[in-house]
């Protein structure tokens, strides 16, 4: 039976505020000044805009052959393009998005990638200039934005469900995509109650097809919004909790009866976001004072149930979480001290500087007990981004996350090796990228019943043949090395989220 929505009023109360928080006026002589560099040195070309707005060609194997047993579509997505009109964005979150399909028959893999024309791209086309507010650069004169889905890039994540294929940003809306030819649609609208509210990148989806997500709503009186849907894509509730100051909460878990939100203490400052005068990650503020805040939320009734409180810490992503009988939950996340990586590390590796010097993120688990205690465990040497773990564990217990990992090399791009951890081992199996190659996020591809029996797929940058390739190995098995490797003609972009729909 269908549960009351919340009228579109709840809704509107709890956001009041938001089209005026982004109605911030052009600021004069307050932006970020474009890079210099054109982005075509080796070391950049990760974060070198794309080489055509739509993309098609077979994947040359290079060592290998695909697994027979290994059919459907690694569908990506990342940000695709940093320069237009003769201007640079500042940072790699900013550009547009590009979905990117890499097909496996069996017999090979064919990629088809295109440009995401969002409305935000469309209406600086028709002005043949940067005109928008990016996440965190300020084009010169730029405009107004009345709306998130203003200023949404599509850039961030690939979400297929109920027959629909979305690209996911983490401040609007979720675009539909046509998965024939690649275009973007219209962004969905799950309800009038929430339509244009924020849908962020990494929904979950339990074992029935039910997805729950959350979106971040900044404003004068910020908001956390929660979204059930059923199987079919139809919004079955959908609630808010206020939360002041809103802290950064990228993604989320799910347990079997809770969804736990940790809110870094990384909080946006409304006023500086309103006052036009720096770009939405800069209105953020670092207050380690704060410390996390967790928030555990009934996945049913979409109340909040319990807050804990842990030490201060940035993360974006989890890998899973689950719970005890007792109610104890237990959770990971990759973790860094502060936010530098990305205020700084990101900024200055769209500049060409090559340097990642600010702590990296590092894999932690976290206990939150029912009687309010709350700790961090301690962290996995060496850095640790892209956790990805079997889906169908998602929500129980889990004994194996896939991550990107360092080589211990120091500064630099952190990501040279693809590994396997088990939560409270640390890392059991791992494989090294020559040092010319750059690998992305790689997802899990289940083959038989355990978990982890299956395959882990991924993509590459090849920054001395400056193409990008695609990789396929055993789960279990990672330091045997790929069982199947091909390249592409061009590089892309390095990318963000993907995920792999079987056929
Ligand atoms: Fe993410």
């Amino acid at each position: 039976m269908m549960k009351k929505l919340p009228s579109r009023r709840d809704v509107l109360l709890a956001t009041a505020g938001l089209p005026a928080l982004f109605a911030a006026r052009a600021a004069v002589g307050a932006t970020d000044a474009p890079a210099a560099t054109s982005a075509r040195q080796s070391r950049t070309i990760g974060f070198a805009s794309v080489v055509a707005e739509e993309l098609s060609s077979p994947l040359e194997t290079s060592g290998g052959r695909p697994p027979a047993g290994l059919t459907g579509i690694l569908w990506r997505n990342g940000p695709a393009e940093h320069d237009r009109f003769g201007h640079r964005y500042g940072h790699w979150f900013d550009g547009d998005g590009m979905v990117q399909a890499f097909a496996f028959t069996g017999a090979g893999v064919a990629h088809r990638g295109r440009v995401l024309d969002t409305p935000k791209r469309r209406r600086e086309t028709r002005h043949g200039k940067r005109v928008v507010p990016a996440f965190a650069t300020l084009p010169p004169g730029h405009t107004q934005v009345l709306a998130p889905d203003d200023m949404n890039v599509a850039n961030t994540s690939i979400l297929a469900h109920a027959g629909r294929l979305m690209a996911l940003w983490e401040g609007g809306s979720a675009l539909e995509i046509d998965p024939e030819t690649l275009a973007a649609g219209r962004f969905v609208d799950w309800a009038p109650s929430v339509a244009g509210v924020p849908f962020s990148a990494h929904p979950k989806i339990g074992r029935d097809g039910t997805l729950w997500n959350i979106g971040c709503v900044p404003g004068p009186r910020p908001v956390l919004v929660f979204y059930r849907i059923d199987r079919a894509g139809r919004l079955v509730k959908a609630n808010v909790a206020p939360v002041a100051p809103l802290g950064m909460a990228h993604d989320f878990v799910m347990t079997a009866r809770h969804l736990v939100v940790m809110l870094a203490p990384f909080v946006l400052e409304p006023d500086l976001l309103a006052s036009g005068r720096v770009s939405f990650l800069d209105a953020h503020d670092w207050r380690p004072a704060l410390g996390t805040r967790v928030l555990t939320i009934d996945r049913d009734t979409l109340e909040v149930k319990r807050r804990h409180e842990l030490p201060p810490g940035f993360h974006f992503h989890h890998g899973n979480g689950w719970e005890e009988a007792d109610g104890t939950i237990r959770l990971d996340l990759c973790q860094a001290p502060g936010p530098g990586f990305v205020t700084r590390d990101l900024r200055a590796a769209m500049r060409g500087e090559g340097r990642f010097s600010s702590a990296h993120p590092s894999y932690r688990q976290v206990v939150l007990e029912p009687n309010g205690a709350a700790r961090v465990g301690p962290a996995v040497p060496g850095a640790a981004e892209f956790p990805r773990i079997d889906s169908r564990r998602t929500g129980i217990r889990h004994d194996m996350v896939f991550a990107l990992a360092d080589g211990g090399e120091g500064e630099g791009w952190p990501f040279s090796r693809v590994v396997r951890l088990e939560p409270g081992n640390g890392e059991v199996d791992s494989w090294t990228f020559p040092g010319h190659r750059i690998p992305e996020e790689h997802v899990f591809v289940p083959r038989g019943e355990a978990e982890g029996d299956g395959w882990l797929v991924g993509s590459f940058l090849d920054v001395r043949r400056r193409v990008t390739g695609l990789g396929v190995f055993e789960a279990m098995r990672l330091s045997d090395g790929p069982v199947w490797e091909g390249v592409l003609p061009y590089p892309l972009p390095l990318g963000l989220h993907g995920t792999f729909v079987k056929s």
